[in-house]
């Protein structure tokens, strides 16, 4: 049962509204019942975290529109409010130390602000898709408690320079207006390789004007940008950037917490480690988990709680399958 301490960290958590720590004390109450051989219990409060926590990215994924007068902007960008925090994610130890960094920074960006020095807020996250880049720019403002701008790259980017360069004049004036994570997501789009191929020019200066204002920025607005092609990126940009932080396919502890933290309301002590972690070598955050949800949702609605090997290997093959078929 639940001790006194965790009783009274559960009163506190709901008091702060810290549904992150309420979520983990329940996690540790149901860890303890499953131990106690209640197995029932510990599967009954897990499940109630994980209604809890679909209900929660549900109504986090909303977007909210821009609020007037700002009606050009609205089309630029959406808003949303995530509650994703860093601990939702499986992250290499350097990866967290950075994101981290960055967290402790921004919170005490006065502090570092009386001493003529600035937090780090511009951020080029690289790497292959399916890795946590999108899934950082969330849990960035959810930690933080900032709006997240993301920035419809389409739309900013015209057949003409000069309303391009108007629109993201625009973006970077409400970065100063309102503070937010500004998520500029495939950023390839305006930084490709400036001397690249079918290069007329015209990105080219899209790219000079981006980083120009990325340069002058000196806002409290955090500024993210993403993408999957490295080998597109200028290397003038890497510099304009406080980080460039690098995203690679998880590695063989990550894949197996990342399973462990996906199928947790399951039982899965059985589980052939070697051959499901043999046979996800390669594939990304996003594959695996899309074969853990493959495999949850046959346990759900055939009404088991055991995940045998074979099913979950079964869904990781077919996300192998897809890789294949994807990278034809
Ligand atoms: N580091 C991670 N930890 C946990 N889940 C992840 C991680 N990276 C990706 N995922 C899962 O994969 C999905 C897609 O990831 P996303 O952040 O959109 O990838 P990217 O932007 O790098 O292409 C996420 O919504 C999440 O379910
Ligand atoms: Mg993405």
């Amino acid at each position: 049962m639940a001790t006194a301490e965790q009783i009274k960290s559960l009163v506190r958590s709901h008091t702060e509204g810290d549904d992150q720590r309420f979520h983990s004390v329940i996690m540790q109450i149901a860890a303890h019942a499953a131990k106690a051989g209640k197995s029932n219990l510990a599967h009954e409060l897990r499940d109630l975290v994980d209604d809890a926590k679909r209900e929660r990215e549900r109504i986090s994924i909303r977007p909210v529109p821009l609020a007037r007068p700002k009606g050009e902007l609205a089309g630029l960008a959406t808003a949303s409010y995530p509650k994703l925090r860093l601990a939702d994610m499986v992250l290499n130890s350097n990866l967290e130390d950075t994101l981290n960094k960055v967290l402790t920074e921004y919170r005490q960006s006065d502090r570092l602000r009386s001493y003529g020095l600035s937090p780090r807020r511009k951020l080029l996250l690289v790497g292959p898709p399916g890795c946590g880049k999108t899934m950082t720019a969330s849990a960035l403002a959810g930690e933080l408690s900032l709006p997240l701008l993301s920035v419809q790259l389409h739309a900013v980017i015209t057949k003409y320079m000069g309303e391009t360069a108007a629109k993201l004049h625009l973006l970077f004036d409400a970065m100063l207006e309102t503070r937010g994570v500004y998520f500029f997501d495939e950023f390839d789009a305006i930084g490709g390789h400036r001397k690249s191929v079918n290069d007329v020019g015209e990105m080219r200066r899209v790219l000079n004007s981006f980083l120009m204002f990325l340069e002058r920025d000196d806002s409290e607005s955090i500024i993210v940008a993403a993408t999957n092609l490295v080998e597109m990126l200028d290397p003038a940009l890497f510099r304009r950037f406080d980080e460039v932080i690098k995203y690679s396919p998880p590695d063989r502890p990550a894949r197996e917490n990342l399973i462990k933290n996906k199928l947790c309301i399951f039982d899965i002590k059985r589980l052939g480690w070697k051959k499901i972690l043999d046979t996800s070598d390669g594939l990304s955050h996003a594959d695996i988990t899309r074969a853990c949800d493959d495999a949850a949702k046959e346990m759900i609605l055939s009404d088991k709680k055991t995940i045998p090997t074979s099913i979950l290997f079964d869904a990781i093959q077919r996300q192998n399958k897809l890789l294949v078929t994807r990278s034809v």
